[in-house]
């Protein structure tokens, strides 16, 4: 048996000598070391050797293994190395050839139209926050002039993540104006903010309504706010979103927050106020809410309302997006389609 094996290593090694390419040292591995090699079963076959010969043959067997192993794995890498000089080699390298087109991400619509909107803001002098999606009943409602039992409730929708007959009742945020609350609790004025945020709602989705979509809040007090220049800075927005030439309207409207409360719209890019179906006809596209802040919202944040006055808008910024790009299903927002989102 010793004898075999020494026989069984010399021709081996003599064979792997010989090999020069890696598909020959494949057959040669799976001839000499692999599961059904001489070898391999000479170690299987140690079981049944009178005991007495058990140890020698063994320690022979394996030394044997461990040798052609050793060997195999330095010819590998050898003819691994060869390979790689080869293909270097052999082939020319055109130094000249354009590089391959890195494929470059980007920022997501919504992302994109929130950071148009905010730096509009920006340059007229509002800072930029954010703030807590999951919102107490307090700041949502109560404090923005929605008591329980308010009908306005119907207005929004809501995902309670607690019982909402809890007066500390948590809900994922229905808009952005619970930051109106928050900022006007933490700063004094004069306050310039807006706030963009994820906004949620308890709805069934259709191609205009999803259940969470983005808003862009907006809060200014100060000693001598009015509606001249609620107007002003809300036009102002909307000529630079939407064109200078932009017709925008300013309507009543209510909100239980505001008072007096409007919205803001601005002529229809399609039909230039014709009307069409993308304004149902009137001619208008409805852009923001928005309004003189209450002054019982004011004083319930510890802002005198008999020397402070502010303003407020909210808009929906898929909506703005939707309506600036003609995109016809809110929904291929968040579809993670990348034909969709690679168009902007
Ligand atoms: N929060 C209101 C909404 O979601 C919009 C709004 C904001 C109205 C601020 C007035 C003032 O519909």
């Amino acid at each position: 048996m010793p004898q075999e094996l020494d026989q069984l290593e010399s021709t081996a090694l003599l064979e792997l000598s010989a090999v020069e390419t890696l598909p020959h040292l494949e057959e040669w591995r799976v001839r000499y070391l692999g599961k059904k090699s001489a070898l391999t079963s000479a170690l299987r076959g140690l079981a049944s050797l009178p005991a007495d010969q058990r140890k020698a043959v063994g320690a022979r067997a394996n030394s044997v293994k461990i040798r052609l192993q050793t060997d195999y794995e330095a010819k590998l890498h050898a003819l691994s190395l060869s390979g790689i000089d080869e293909s270097i080699g052999g082939a020319s390298i055109d130094v000249t050839l354009p590089g391959r087109p890195v494929p470059l991400g980007r920022l997501h619509p919504i992302t994109q139209v929130i950071q148009e909107i905010c730096s509009v803001f920006a340059r007229m002098g509002f800072q930029v926050i954010d703030g807590p999606e999951v919102e107490r009943d307090y700041y949502n409602f109560e404090a923005l002039n929605i008591p329980q039992d308010h009908p306005a409730r119907d207005m929004f929708a809501t995902l309670w993540l607690d019982s909402k007959e809890d007066r500390a009742a948590r809900l994922l945020r229905t808009h952005t104006s619970p930051m109106q609350i928050r900022i006007m609790e933490e700063h004094k004025p004069p306050l310039r903010f807006v706030v963009p945020g994820r906004t949620y709602r308890y709805e069934a989705t259709d191609a205009t309504h999803d259940w969470m979509f983005h808003q862009v809040e907006g809060l200014a007090v100060d000693t001598d706010i009015t509606l001249r220049d609620l107007k002003e800075t809300l036009f102002e927005f909307c000529r630079s979103v939407f064109g200078r030439d932009t017709g925008v309207r300013f309507r009543c409207d209510y909100f239980p927050f505001v008072e007096p409360g409007g919205e803001v719209a601005i002529e229809c890019f399609q039909c230039k106020g014709g009307g069409c179906r993308l304004c149902g006809s009137t001619g208008w596209l409805e852009i923001l809410g928005t309004g003189m802040v209450h002054p019982d919202v004011l004083a319930r944040c510890g802002i005198d309302p008999s020397v402070y006055s502010g303003f407020a808008f909210g808009m929906g910024v898929e909506r703005i997006t939707i309506l600036r790009y003609g995109v016809d299903d809110i929904r291929h927002f968040y579809s993670g389609d990348f034909r969709f989102l690679r168009q902007f």
